[in-house]
């Protein structure tokens, strides 16, 4: 269980504050002061002159040579091998802190789950000793014939599981291990004579999960056989929709260069990391899920789609990239010739060009325009006409309006077509979804904005009533209640308070009517007012601007509320938070749109 669950954030808050980052690396660093910080030799990579570096006023430590930093709960993570509970646990019996105790059911996942793991690491050392010894000859010569040497075997831990049927059944039934146990880890499963290992003659990629603990493994058939590859099935450790393959030998990497690249395969990933590019992670095959998303926007925003040629522009795979982008990712997509994967590209190319094709990577929308264009003959006018709605629905898509105007000129260009009546297409089409209303789940970061969607309606009603700005809409209705004191009564049941004026004079005259007081300041304010003279229009009219004016001010809090929550992405409660927040918006919203639609047909 995710220390989510478990933990609530004031706690984890509480355990971070009561140690001094300085005295708990102390313990295990010679510390120097130096200027405001202090230094040492970098615990994490061997050092003869000190770049590890404690800042006591933000608490926080950073080595300039390998990189590593963080704050005091990454520290423990790093030097004790923790998880992130598990550190934050640590720090918390040190502190005399209570621990949130499990539920006696939660406690038995997680015993079970820690088993599961010794079992998946136990069963990685024995593929990884297989591969080298005499049985591993032919799957060690079938790596050779990929470029991979005994080198990198080692880095990423691979490993060989022999022909017979049940040779880690037996190797962990001699380590005491509960089959039991090791069915549920996914490694054997239960055949019409007893237990069978999953995997049989085939390379073994151990999956990790990002803190390096052995979660599944994939296994790569040696020669051609089928089916190709074999993965732990859905355990108790192993969810296809959260894993990423490579992240714990990537993190670093990518944090360093905040850039992650994203292949598809085991071996592209392997292969691209051989040529120097360490920041590579294997998406598995499969599409990429908030997650996904979540888990790699810790160390970066940036991602550079490497999928085979031929995969990179099909829907599912659009669609999936969509998702990275959605949730903040900058996403750029390095384009293959059909037929070429990743692995094969590296394996022909020196570190230098790889590098040069990498960085020629096109943002995503510039490489969904491109595509789009190229399944049509946009040479006759019917191809150019169907480009260009195939486009316009991209585009309109684009919640951010300078990113869309600036895609709207490129695609304009690519098309050959001119670019205001691309523009007028694309915003026609955004109009529309107003009255419907957005769907009511988390898309781009813009699109609780007001610049966006009711702007256009918002100031329309502003311009049907006759006053402008939220400031004459306040003084107009003083004005009306000077005039007609007995609309007060109407105000009140509109629930309209104190509070709701914003221009100070304005609300203290509000203030003193509601208790039929009156003082210097507010006896002048009144004067003024008075000397407007009688009010015109309807009464009805500008109490319905002034509701309109309430509305969107409301809709203008949640937004910065909402924007606030999604950037701290940490969240615990957050999602219910959310919830009731959007579903706020969307009554706020389409209250706004159902008054200017009355207030039309009026
Ligand atoms: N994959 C899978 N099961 C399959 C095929 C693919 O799980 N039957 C996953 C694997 O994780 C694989 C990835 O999808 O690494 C990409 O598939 P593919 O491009 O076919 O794999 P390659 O790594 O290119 O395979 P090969 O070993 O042939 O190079
Ligand atoms: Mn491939």
């Amino acid at each position: 269980m995710s220390a989510i669950a478990r933990f609530s954030d004031e706690w984890i808050e509480r355990v971070k504050s009561s140690v001094d980052i300085v005295s708990v690396i102390e313990k295990r660093v010679d510390l120097k002061p130096s200027g405001r910080n202090y230094v040492g030799l970098c615990p994490f990579h061997d050092e003869k002159t000190p770049s590890f570096t404690v800042n006591q006023e933000k608490q926080f430590f950073y080595c300039f040579g390998c990189g590593t930093g963080g704050n005091v709960i990454n520290f423990i993570m790093r030097s004790e091998n923790l998880s992130f509970p598990e550190a934050l646990v640590y720090l918390a019996r040190k502190s005399g802190i209570p621990v949130p105790s499990l539920s006696p059911q939660q406690q038995k996942i997680e015993e079970k789950k820690d088993r599961l793991r010794k079992i998946n690491h136990l069963a990685a050392q024995y593929y990884y000793r297989n591969l080298r010894g005499s049985f591993g000859k032919t799957a060690r010569e079938y790596l050779k014939g990929r470029s991979i040497d005994k080198a990198l075997a080692r880095e990423f831990f691979l490993g060989y599981a022999g022909e017979g049927w049940n040779e880690i059944c037996r190797f962990l039934e001699s380590r005491g291990i509960n089959l039991q146990d090791a069915e549920e880890a996914g490694l054997i499963y239960q055949g019409r004579r007893g237990y069978v290992d999953r995997f049989r003659n085939r390379i073994i990629f151990p999956i990790c999960d990002h803190l390096g603990r052995f979660v599944g493994f994939g296994g790569r058939i040696v020669g051609d056989n089928q089916p190709k590859y074999l993965n732990t099935p859905e355990t108790l450790l192993f969810h296809k929709g959260s894993i990423i393959y490579g992240l714990n030998w990537s993190k670093e990497s990518i944090k360093e260069k905040d850039r992650v690249i994203i292949v598809e395969g085991y071996t592209d990933c392997i292969a691209l990391s051989a040529k120097g590019q360490k920041n590579t992670v294997a998406s598995l095959g499969t599409a990429f899920t908030e997650h996904h998303a979540r888990l790699l926007m810790r160390f970066t925003n940036n991602a550079v789609i490497a999928f085979d040629g031929d995969a990179a522009g099909e829907k599912g795979t659009l669609r999936g990239l969509e998702i990275l982008r959605d949730h903040g990712m900058q996403v750029r997509v390095a384009e293959l010739g059909d037929g070429q994967d990743p692995d094969s590209f590296a394996r022909t190319h020196s570190a230098d060009e790889v590098q040069q094709w990498l960085s020629s990577a096109q943002p995503l929308m510039e490489y969904q325009i491109n595509k789009t264009i190229s399944k049509y003959d946009i040479q006759t006018t019917e191809g150019k006409l169907s480009a260009s709605q195939e486009l316009v629905s991209i585009l309109s898509q684009l919640e951010n309006a300078v990113a869309r105007d600036e895609y709207i000129r490129y695609a304009a260009q690519q098309l050959r077509v001119s670019e205001q009546a691309l523009r007028s297409d694309v915003l026609h089409s955004v109009a529309k979804p107003l009255g419907s209303g957005l769907p009511p789940h988390i898309r781009g970061k813009n699109r609780h904005n007001n610049s966006n969607l009711p702007t256009s309606t918002l100031q329309g009603a502003r311009q049907s009533t006759l006053p402008s700005g939220d400031e004459l809409v306040e003084r107009e209705i003083l004005r009306w209640l000077l005039h007609e004191p007995g609309l007060m009564e109407e105000l009140m049941e509109e629930g309209i308070s104190v509070e709701d004026f914003e221009v100070r004079e304005y609300r203290h005259l509000f203030s003193l009517m509601i208790q039929n007081r009156s003082d210097a300041q507010g006896a002048s304010t009144a004067e003024n007012l008075c000397n407007l003279g009688e009010p015109n229009g309807k009464w009805e009219e500008y109490l319905s601007s002034f509701r309109i004016v309430l509305w969107r001010r409301r809709l203008e809090k949640i937004e910065e509320k909402l924007s606030s929550l999604e950037n701290e992405r940490k969240g615990f409660d957050i999602h219910m938070e959310l919830y009731r927040l959007l579903r706020d918006y969307y009554r706020v919203r389409s209250a706004i749109v159902l008054s200017i639609r009355e207030g039309k047909n009026e």
